[in-house]
């Protein structure tokens, strides 16, 4: 198999297409329930520290695993591997890359339907004069409705895969460019609302007051699951993105960026929820509801609520579109290479992840019950092990690969940074993103 030849058009297009895949609803929906559930200001302090040591030099390792091999991720592997003289079988790491995308979009593509349902709702003034219970009340009866879920996941995977199909550096980041700083400013704008609401001193001090007895290994695991998904690292979704960056891109810079703003955007919108939540009195444990519920309470105290809400929800079904088009990618990509046609492909992936997105769709329903692993039903597991536990292992093997395996110029030049960069990449990757991967993993699952 050949070299790819496609590439993004501008250097700012491949920043906007990882900034696209990393913003999503890991910052503005499960980072905020995560928190939540694992004790507030602890589970913040790990993440942040989680996604600078590990994440950002493995999202590195990843990407420049796919710039230099220039291929899908199974082949980029195993041109790699054959380079270097070591073992083809490395290049099962992308097939499990693909098992783990394959779960995550699942569930990501029902929890954004659930985005559209509320777009709708917010344009048709649903929430208007609402109280907080009657808005709460209002969720969960649409989650107890198996048909409008069934339908709006439908809708999110026709749009993701219509775009998947087409190839994706394809015009893509232009929407991305536009509508993103417009998310931002939205948040920017419930940052400054939380700041006027009874709530926001209790949720700064229990977001930012350090609080180490609550840090248990669950903790330390959910936390660094977190840093990977957030930042779309350890499923070979970015190294697929990395085989259509352009040669003459520095990567250090054009990641840092993203991871930084990656972190801004989960503060904002977790300090505007947070604050709502202890304004009104509710639970911060509530869990994956808690954005869907608190969001429409925050905005309809503001002036011009609905418009301000139906412009989020718009916004955030962008981000969420550009994510699930990057979680779908590694799969399509390694089906091209391995012949079909890119619709077809596009197609295969979006019916079989569709029909697995039904359990999840039923499991607030007539699934709610079924427990498959301890008290997990099929959404519990498929949002908790594929984050917090295959992305960290598949990120460990990526780094192994790309800071042992692979050949040193060859990484050296995909890095494109400095010399000392890349040495300082290396020792980071080798001594302390390696090992610490592999301690928390296996304390958090012995
Ligand atoms: N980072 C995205 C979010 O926060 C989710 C995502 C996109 C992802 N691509 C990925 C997660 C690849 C893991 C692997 O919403």
């Amino acid at each position: 198999m050949n070299e790819t030849l496609e590439r993004w058009q501008s250097r700012r297009a491949f920043i906007l297409a990882v900034t696209g895949a990393a913003v999503g609803l890991g910052n503005i929906w499960r980072f905020p329930y995560m928190t939540g559930e694992n004790g507030g200001s602890a589970f913040l302090l790990l993440y942040i520290v989680f996604v600078l040591l590990l994440g950002l030099p493995m999202m590195m390792a990843e990407i420049m695993i796919g710039r230099a091999g220039r291929r899908s991720p199974m082949q980029a592997l195993a041109y790699l591997a054959a380079e270097a003289s070591v073992s083809p079988r490395w290049r099962w790491v992308g097939l499990f890359g693909a098992v783990t995308v394959f779960f995550i979009l699942s569930f990501y593509s029902v929890v954004s339907g659930w985005s559209i349902e509320y777009l709708v709702d917010a344009v048709n003034g649903s929430f208007v004069d609402r109280s907080p219970q009657q808005i709460g009340a209002s969720f969960d009866a649409f989650l107890a409705d198996p048909l409008r879920m069934t339908f709006n996941h439908t809708l999110f995977m026709l749009l993701t895969m219509s775009v998947v199909a087409a190839g994706v550096a394809n015009g893509l980041e232009k929407l991305n460019n536009v509508m993103m700083p417009l998310l931002y400013l939205i948040l920017l704008v419930l940052g400054g609302y939380a700041v006027t609401t009874a709530g926001f001193g209790e949720a700064m001090r229990w977001l930012f007051t350090p609080n180490l007895a609550a840090i248990d290994w669950s903790v330390v695991l959910n936390a660094m699951g977190h840093a990977f998904f957030t930042l779309a690292v350890g499923a070979c979704a970015l190294m697929a993105y990395g085989a259509y960056m352009p040669d003459d891109q520095s990567l250090p810079r054009a990641v840092f960026a993203v991871a930084l703003l990656d972190i801004a955007v989960a503060l904002l919108s977790g300090i505007a929820i947070f604050s709502v939540v202890f304004t009104h009195g509710m639970d911060p444990t509530e869990g994956p509801g808690l954005m869907f519920v608190t969001l429409p309470i925050a905005f309809s105290e503001l002036p011009g609520g609905q418009v301000w809400l139906g412009a989020f929800f718009l916004l955030l079904l962008v981000a969420t579109w550009t994510s699930s088009i990057n979680l779908a990618e590694p799969m399509v990509a390694m089906l091209v290479a391995a012949g079909w046609r890119r619709g077809r492909a596009a197609a295969l992936v979006g019916a079989l992840v569709w029909g697995v997105g039904l359990l999840s769709v039923l499991s607030f329903s007539t699934l709610a019950e079924v427990h498959w692993i301890g008290e997990m039903n099929f959404f519990a597991l498929v949002s908790t092990i594929p984050p917090d536990i295959f992305l960290p292992v598949g990120g460990l093997l990526i780094a192994i690969f790309a800071a042992w395996r692979m050949p040193v110029e060859a990484a050296a030049s995909a890095f494109g940074g400095s010399p000392a960069g890349f040495r300082l990449w290396q020792i980071l990757v080798r001594f302390v993103s390696i090992p610490l991967t592999a301690v928390v993993l296996l304390s958090g699952l012995l």
